[in-house]
């Protein structure tokens, strides 16, 4: 990726920031985007080809403004993602809504913009397991990449020789995200940040619709494909209860 010009979104911690440090040592531009400032400053100050952006994808109008400023990219990760871990009934509709904004609304939003800039390029949308099997206690989460599989995978055909689209859907991995009290129990099956983050940048090199990182997952995602999706939400439940 030497020399490219890639944009991540959530480059500020986790998944998206091991990326960010990947692509600039591999000699690529990034453009780093986050909300919290002085982690992107602190990264820049790391690695000089890595460009802070603070944008709060949520925001619309924000979104609009940097992408129309934009010059062309060679490819955007679109990784940013928020989670809520406990019973439903536990949430708040603020909660929710926030989630939905984050996870699957700035997602359609940021595609609209970045189509021009992007054009003969790569974009990849940061999915999840969750988005293929059913989650409970995560269930909005859930939801959305649900949704952003399925508008990724849309979007592919719709745009194939313009841009060529494709998901990327982890499953656990140990970040800030996953640093709960309710998921603690869970954290010798999280994977190694780093080793997902190249999984993430050899998907984005390619062509493929779609990359699920990990031999253990490969085979849940494929199992997925013939048990009924109600029963594995009944095994994923037990799971997530007892733990
Ligand atoms: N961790 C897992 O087990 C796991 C599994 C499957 C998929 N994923 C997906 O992987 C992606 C990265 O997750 P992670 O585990 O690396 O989580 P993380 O460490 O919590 O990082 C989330 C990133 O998203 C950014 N973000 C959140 N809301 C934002 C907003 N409104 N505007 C701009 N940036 C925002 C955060 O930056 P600021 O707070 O600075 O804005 C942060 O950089 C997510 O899409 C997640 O759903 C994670």
């Amino acid at each position: 990726m030497n020399g490219q010009r890639i944009l991540v979104t959530g480059a500020s911690s986790g998944l998206g920031r091991a990326a960010c440090e990947r692509l600039a040592q591999d000699g690529a531009t990034v453009l780093a985007c986050a909300r919290r400032e002085e982690r992107l400053l602190e990264l820049s100050k790391r690695w000089p080809t890595i460009e802070p952006h603070v944008l709060d994808v949520s925001d619309a109008a924000a979104v609009d403004t940097f992408c129309a400023a934009l010059g062309p990219l060679d490819a955007a990760i679109l990784n940013a993602g928020v989670t809520e871990v406990g019973p439903f009934t536990n949430g708040t509709a603020e909660r929710d809504a926030q989630l939905i904004a984050t996870n699957a609304t700035a997602n359609t939003h940021l595609a609209r913009g970045l189509r021009r800039p992007l054009q003969g390029g790569r974009l990849i949308f940061v999915g999840s397991m969750a988005g293929m099997v059913p989650l409970p206690y995560q269930a909005v989460y859930s939801g959305t990449k649900a949704f952003l599989h399925h508008f990724a995978l849309a979007l592919r055909e719709e745009w194939a020789g313009e841009v060529s689209v494709g998901v990327f859907a982890p499953g656990g991995i140990r970040t800030e995200m996953t640093d709960v009290a309710a998921l603690k129990t869970l954290d010798s099956h999280l994977a190694d940040v780093g080793e997902v983050a190249d999984a993430l940048l050899a998907f984005t090199a390619s062509t493929r619709a779609l990359s699920v990182p990990g031999g253990a997952n490969r085979a849940a995602a494929t199992l997925s494909r013939v048990v009924p999706r109600s029963w594995a939400a009944k095994l994923m439940e037990r799971v997530y209860r007892e733990d």
